[in-house]
């Protein structure tokens, strides 16, 4: 990843972005996007995903309505549905909504599908939800955070949960772990333009230039976010270790099979990869 000038409209860049690597993603037979596992019917989470959905719906999915937001191919859309919630799926890439319908075809589920940005939801999806289910790499796209989070607070009905699982701060700043090089600030909101070669989940894809904008959103900065858009705050968590590496290639697998973060070396405390936040309307 290299730093590039920030383009005129992020939104824009971020589009074709998510429009490329959604058509790689689709195309995956391996890796974290291969279909395999979901086609033979498999609808586990992980389990940090598994236990903030049972602290945040304790008696199940079964008959909720959940909103997938920024779903990309709705991994977690068809396996919620699966468990008998009514999905929707919402994502700005009509790619990736292209591959969420075509995957849920092929396991035989049935899911809504909206094309919008998640800052802008159409009239009809507000206050519907009993669940707003957003993973791992959503927020960083998004230059107002408040936006972000009032949207979401509005598709809840009152007494709905957010579940946000998301990657931590810490562990959006380095562009490398070994050696140690820091590219991205923590917090502050603050859009940093890379041009990257491949995506998180196929390295070896070809996006053209790969142009791409995040923005660096601080743990206090979502509290806040989630407190000044009227919601609840039932549960911050902080995850030391992960099952699979979500940023692609940063991180070292342990012997216990656990995947973690010691920037002062081997033996020394690890640092946080995800955290999840869990928030009532
Ligand atoms: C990293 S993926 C989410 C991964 C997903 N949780 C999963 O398990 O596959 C991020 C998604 O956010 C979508 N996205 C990015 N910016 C958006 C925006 N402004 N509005 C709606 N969707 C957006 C992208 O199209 C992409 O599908």
């Amino acid at each position: 990843m290299s730093a590039r000038p920030l383009p005129d409209d992020p939104t824009a860049t971020n589009l074709a972005w998510w429009q490329a690597a959604a058509r790689a993603h689709r195309a995956a037979t391996a890796g974290y996007y291969d279909p395999a596992p979901l086609l033979a019917g498999h609808d586990r989470l992980t389990a940090h995903e598994e236990a903030a959905l049972a602290r945040a719906l304790p008696g199940g999915v079964q008959g909720r309505a959940v909103l997938h937001l920024q779903c990309h191919l709705a991994l977690d859309g068809i396996k919620l549905a699966r468990r008998g919630a009514a999905v929707t799926g919402l994502d700005f890439s009509s790619e990736a909504l292209a591959g969420a319908a075509d995957l849920a075809a092929r396991c035989g589920v049935r899911l809504e599908l909206v094309q919008a940005d998640a800052t802008a939801l159409p009239p009809a999806l507000r206050g519907r939800f009993d669940l707003v289910w957003a993973t791992v790499g959503v927020i960083t796209w998004h230059r107002d955070l408040g936006a972000w989070m009032r949207a979401a607070a509005a598709a809840l009905r009152p007494g709905g949960r957010l579940v946000l699982h998301e990657l931590h701060p810490l562990f959006t700043m380095p562009a490398s772990t070994a050696p140690l090089v820091i590219d991205f600030p923590y917090l502050g909101g603050s859009g940093h333009a890379f041009a990257e070669a491949g995506t998180y989940a196929a390295p070896e894809a070809e996006l053209g230039e790969g142009l791409n904008v995040s923005f660096a959103h601080g743990l206090g900065e979502v509290v806040t976010a989630a407190v000044e858009a009227g919601l609840g705050v039932l549960r911050l968590e902080e995850h030391l270790e992960v099952d699979f590496d979500p940023r692609g290639d940063l991180l070292t697998r342990e012997a216990d099979g656990a995947y973690r973060w010691r920037p002062g070396g081997p033996g020394s405390p690890p640092v946080p990869l995800l955290f999840t936040l869990v928030a009532a309307r």
